[in-house]
């Protein structure tokens, strides 16, 4: 093709490494990174997560240390899961003050102080000995209304142990505007929620079922969204904006950038992508077997999540890879 200025040749501006990173379009910066951290009841050493090599099971010692890291190396927050040493049908160790994730939030709150946003897994899979994000009714179903209700217990036991962002990830239909309302009856108005608006049934979960000692058998497919639905992703984010959610996700985001680049193109709120854990793995395999370049795999993904229009991303990486781009 040529113009009235000759050939067009936009190779110009892809000649020297100088000039590609000034007409670089997207730019990752340790503050739009967010480190998902599993803290483990009863664990006397880090345990490491075998499907997730390079991440473990934290005790509440060796939490301190991966909280100063993460403010050293200057992410935006955190977000804590909890393995605990005793799961129960109500998952009662979610809303008992002394829960290992209200323990480990009390730590945490106190060893970042200003320098990051400590955030909370909102739902009950972790404690429930069934492995499901609800209680279940007579049948064995997931119960949505009763869910809420332990929700709405859930969120003020969190916030009274001083979390920063509630992070609504159990798809309850209801659940924002329910925890919305418990929060703000308790005097905790000022705790922003996030809420996991666009979450799909997925298969890259598979690793963090390992992480979190998941009980369940069967699938979230009667909760979660079906993998094939673009629209009904929106209608979740639009859902959950209506509800009161400060910020809205999209997760998984590698296998889902076009509902992350439709939610980024309408939300009001910020929008922020979850790289899973078996996104995570597949680079990390790959990269063992020096299929692809790990480095460069970590980075493009993460780039890519952005491009797509995530304001902040979820990552395993999070504090590796803000060492790579400080
Ligand atoms: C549910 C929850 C899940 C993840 C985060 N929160 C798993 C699920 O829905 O089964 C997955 C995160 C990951 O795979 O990295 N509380």
């Amino acid at each position: 093709m040529t113009s009235t200025a000759g050939p067009i040749r936009p190779r110009r501006l892809r000649a020297t490494p100088a000039m590609r990173r000034l007409v670089s379009e997207t730019r990752l910066h340790p503050a739009d990174l967010i480190l998902p951290v599993f803290v483990r009841e009863g664990a006397s050493e880090p345990v490491p997560i075998s499907s997730m090599p390079g991440v473990v099971q934290h005790t509440t010692e060796s939490l301190k240390r991966a909280v100063a890291d993460a403010a050293a190396a200057g992410i935006g927050g955190l977000m804590l899961f909890g393995v605990p040493e005793h799961k129960d049908a109500e998952g009662s160790g979610a809303t008992d003050p002394d829960g290992i994730l209200n323990v480990a939030t009390r730590i945490a709150v106190a060893e970042a102080g200003d320098a990051l946003v400590v955030q909370t897994d909102l739902c009950l899979d972790e404690f429930t000995d069934h492995g499901h994000c609800g209680v279940l009714d007579s049948r064995g179903r997931v119960d949505n209304d009763a869910s809420l209700i332990r929700y709405r217990d859930m969120a003020i036991a969190q916030a009274e142990a001083g979390s920063h962002l509630l992070g609504l990830s159990g798809m309850m239909d209801g659940q924002v505007a329910a925890v919305r309302d418990a929060l703000d009856g308790a005097g905790h108005d000022g705790v922003p929620l996030l809420g996991y608006a666009a979450k799909y049934a997925s298969a890259f979960y598979g690793p963090f079922r390992e992480a979190v000692q998941s009980s369940l058998e069967g699938d979230r497919r009667s909760y979660q969204l079906d993998p094939a639905n673009r629209r009904e992703g929106l209608r979740e984010i639009e859902l959950d904006v209506a509800e009161g959610a400060d910020i809205v996700m999209v997760k998984p985001a590698m296998s889902y950038l076009d509902v992350l680049a439709d939610a980024a193109a309408s939300s009001p709120v910020p929008v922020w992508a979850y790289q899973v854990s078996g996104e995570y793995a597949m680079i990390e395999a790959a990269a063992a077997n020096g299929w692809i370049d790990r480095r460069r795999a970590i980075e493009e993904s993460v780039v890519g999540i952005r491009r797509a229009g995530a304001d902040a991303v979820l990552t395993y990486w999070a504090v590796e890879l803000a060492g790579w781009i400080r």
